[in-house]
């Protein structure tokens, strides 16, 4: 079995996935973290000197890649990774897919606060005052990927352990 997490930059998908692999004793790949190893580089390093077509080109070869070995595993996207070329047709066919679906509001608190901001080379650079609206125009452009996930899961209020467990829940009985 395939498991898959999507969602925006700050919904928790590596946080849960760790979570849930040990729930249901599978292993968890981050994908930025395995392109990151494969690449030798880190994220912001990819961005900064290859750039971002660069960096789209080998997110869906590593994706690629993953899902077509037969290895089982929890993966956990980044937040583009649904919105670029077939990414979203293949993760469908291979996997179970959860959307981790965050409010505005939280997103926004959650980006604006943390400390890892500068580790995520699109929104880097972006003031707090301006990067409500920044993620608004993202969120609005990217949900309509986001949305075809198998799955929806409202993250709001709910803490990592509680949405492992609705999460297993769900697969347990599928
Ligand atoms: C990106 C999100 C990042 C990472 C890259 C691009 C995006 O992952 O893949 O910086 O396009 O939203 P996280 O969602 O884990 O921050």
């Amino acid at each position: 079995m395939k498991i898959i997490l999507l969602g925006y930059m700050a919904s928790g998908k590596t946080s849960v996935g760790k979570k849930l692999a040990k729930r249901l004793n599978l292993s968890f790949i981050d994908l930025d973290e395995y392109i990151s190893q494969q690449e030798n580089l880190s994220i912001p390093a990819i961005f900064n000197e290859k750039g971002e077509i660069y960096f789209r080109r080998k997110e869906t070869y590593y994706l690629k890649e993953l899902l077509n070995n037969s290895q089982n595993f929890i993966l956990a996207l980044g937040g583009g990774t649904p919105c670029y070329g077939d990414n979203l047709k293949l993760i469908n066919s291979y996997s179970n897919s959860f959307y981790l679906k965050r409010s505005l509001e939280s997103t926004y608190i959650k980006l604006s606060k943390s400390k890892n901001k500068s580790k995520r080379p699109l929104i880097a650079t972006i003031s707090n005052i301006d990067l409500k609206e920044f993620i608004a125009k993202h969120l609005f452009e990217r949900s309509p990927y986001y949305e075809q996930a198998s799955n929806t899961i409202i993250v709001d209020g709910k803490t990592k352990k509680e949405i492992a467990k609705e999460i297993g829940i769900i697969i347990k009985s599928s």
